[in-house]
């Protein structure tokens, strides 16, 4: 680990990458848009332990597109990751890509442990956490009391947008109720939204994260994108439980986004 006072972990998500370089998505190619933050994180964040990845890798699943993202990271960035599935993305050809410094489900970080769980639900937009995935969690929580913070795809709260709040993880509240029991649990991050969001549940501080393409526009009951630039959160883990965080963005760029699209 290269700091001792505490832990610098970075969080991308949803880069919706297309089979083959290029492939715009509402106007935006994401190819770019991922480099760009990338580009930012390689001249600001080089020295970070650790990065996780919370789904939607890809835009259709495909292993193409999977290679490409972690060929970008890896010539961008040197610190071990972790990656989880979205709906947009095949969780088991994820999980069959093994490399040293790639983990799918849990991340040892000396003090603070991060625990990476699988909301995807094959051929379903929809989140849920399966009953194995549950029973792993509670494992993870009764053996070890280190600082904890979990990250997942879907959003386990209303984020305010109905269109993308019929998505949220069906039995969140199992979930949040298991977290809850556990006071060494620290947050819970997800993806998904495609905007900065920020709650807090009994003793469990909750985040929505930026895309590193498209952006949603927060609180709109339909589909609308907004303007805000792609970027990535930061988390800075002190060894006494306590964590700072925060968005970074990409600046001066003018992308050419269809504003005026009605999905995706
Ligand atoms: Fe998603």
């Amino acid at each position: 680990m290269s700091r001792v006072e505490s832990l610098r972990l970075l969080q991308v998500t949803d880069c919706h990458l297309g089979a083959n370089p290029g492939e715009l998505l509402l106007g935006l190619n994401p190819d770019e848009s991922l480099a760009d933050v990338l580009a930012l994180l390689a001249l600001t964040e080089s020295s970070a332990d650790c990065l996780v990845a919370t789904g939607d890798i890809s835009s259709q699943g495909e292993l193409e597109s999977y290679h490409r993202f972690l060929h970008s990271l890896q010539g961008n960035l040197s610190m071990p990751m972790g990656w989880l599935a979205g709906n947009h993305d095949v969780a088991v050809d994820m999980k069959a890509i093994r490399q040293p410094s790639l983990f799918i489900d849990y991340m040892d970080l000396g003090p603070w442990q991060i625990i990476l769980l699988d909301s995807s639900v094959p051929g379903e937009i929809y989140g849920n956490i399966s009953e194995d995935e549950l029973q792993r969690l509670e494992g993870l929580l009764n053996v070890s009391d280190k600082h904890t913070l979990v990250f997942v795809h879907h959003q386990p709260v209303p984020v305010g947008s109905a269109w993308m709040d019929q998505y949220i993880i069906r039995n969140a509240t199992r979930l949040l109720d298991l977290l809850a029991q556990h006071q060494h649990v620290k947050g819970l991050i997800w993806g998904h939204v495609h905007q900065d969001f920020t709650a807090t549940r009994e003793h469990i501080k909750l985040y929505g994260t930026p895309s590193t393409c498209i952006q949603f526009k927060a609180n709109s009951d339909g589909f609308a994108l907004d303007t805000s630039m792609p970027g990535y959160r930061w988390f800075d883990l002190h060894a006494d439980g306590r964590f700072d965080t925060g968005v970074k963005r990409v600046s001066e760029k003018d992308y050419s986004i269809d504003f005026s699209s009605e999905g995706y």
